[in-house]
């Protein structure tokens, strides 16, 4: 009888056990934040303590949990100033996207060091359980596990590509899984077949010799006694993936690596009148065509937006 009591009481203290969790999404793009958020939610939801790092402010956080907001505050604006725009990106190499990406991608890993939203956090002395971060070139935020002392958890907006591959030691021949920056499909020609691997090559000296180093270097800069970010930079724990084996290609995945696409997704709701009439009444049916969360309608050059 004591025992029924004791495990009674200790599975009561098992259930009622609520994790900390920082999130960090830093990218200020929608539809990452979508991803990080709903991810964010519901571990709330589920009652543990979520602390949300990201340019976005949720304004209707989960009533039956915990969920703190740490802004970043002033990045949607800095995306609002850039005169690059998808359109321009459109036609560009994807040899030259790559110092485009070190660029950009090192910029929003230095403003995110040094915001004084999330220095503030760094210096409250508070204690998480674990760290989930955006793995999206921004490799130095991998320290954020290392000082709060917590797994870290990596979750990939774009699926298992070449950025999170090599960190957990999963295989991607380039024989037959094209890049994530080149728009091949599974059924590579030769010709794409070489052109992949080559970029494959070029895209790991890249970073092992050009991105690494500099990511290194403005971690440091924060934090002088961390370890290096070679050391870092391979010890994440799971790696959640924005991707699912019913709709991308088949690919191998290290047992740490979790296909979770899809689990953004919301019960449909009912569509608001107008749209439901034109829908309904359309004889011929409807083509939806989306653009996705980062391109406006203003950015698009006038000859595209002129139907044929
Ligand atoms: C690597 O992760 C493990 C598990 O979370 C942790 O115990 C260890 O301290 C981490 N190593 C470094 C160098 O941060």
């Amino acid at each position: 009888m004591k025992y029924t009591v004791f495990i009674f009481f200790s599975s009561l203290i098992w259930i009622t056990s609520c994790s900390r969790i920082l999130v960090v999404f830093h990218m200020p793009s929608t539809s990452h934040y979508i991803l990080g958020n709903a991810l964010a939610r519901g571990l709330a939801e589920a009652g543990h303590d979520v602390t949300m790092v990201s340019p976005f402010e949720e304004k209707n956080p989960p009533k039956n949990g915990k969920y703190r907001n740490v802004i970043l505050t002033g990045f949607l604006d800095d995306m609002d100033k850039q005169d690059m725009s998808v359109f321009d990106m459109e036609g560009m190499s994807p040899f030259l996207m790559l110092p485009f990406l070190n660029f950009y991608c090192n910029e929003l890993t230095q403003n995110t060091l040094e915001h004084p939203n999330l220095q503030k956090l760094l210096k409250s002395n508070e204690h998480f359980d674990a760290v989930v971060i955006e793995q999206f070139n921004n490799d130095a935020l991998k320290v954020l596990a290392y000082h709060f002392k917590a797994p870290l958890i990596l979750f990939s907006t774009i699926g298992a590509n070449s950025w999170i591959n090599p960190l957990v030691g999963n295989p991607s021949p380039p024989s037959y899984i094209p890049d994530a920056l080149l728009s091949y499909r599974p059924d590579m020609t030769f010709h794409q077949r070489l052109v992949n691997w080559l970029f494959t090559v070029v895209s790991e000296l890249n970073r092992q010799l050009l991105f690494f180093p500099t990511q290194n270097k403005m971690m440091k800069e924060h934090f002088p006694d961390a370890p290096d970010l070679s050391i870092l930079n391979y010890n994440a724990s799971i790696v959640l993936l924005n991707s699912h084996e019913s709709i991308n290609q088949a690919v191998p995945l290290v047992p740490n690596m979790i296909d979770v696409g899809g689990f953004h997704v919301n019960p449909p709701k009912e569509l608001p009148k107008d749209l439901k009439d034109y829908m309904d009444g359309a004889k011929e049916g409807v083509v939806y065509f989306s653009m996705g969360s980062n391109i406006k309608p203003s950015m698009m050059p006038k000859e595209k937006k002129t139907p044929y």
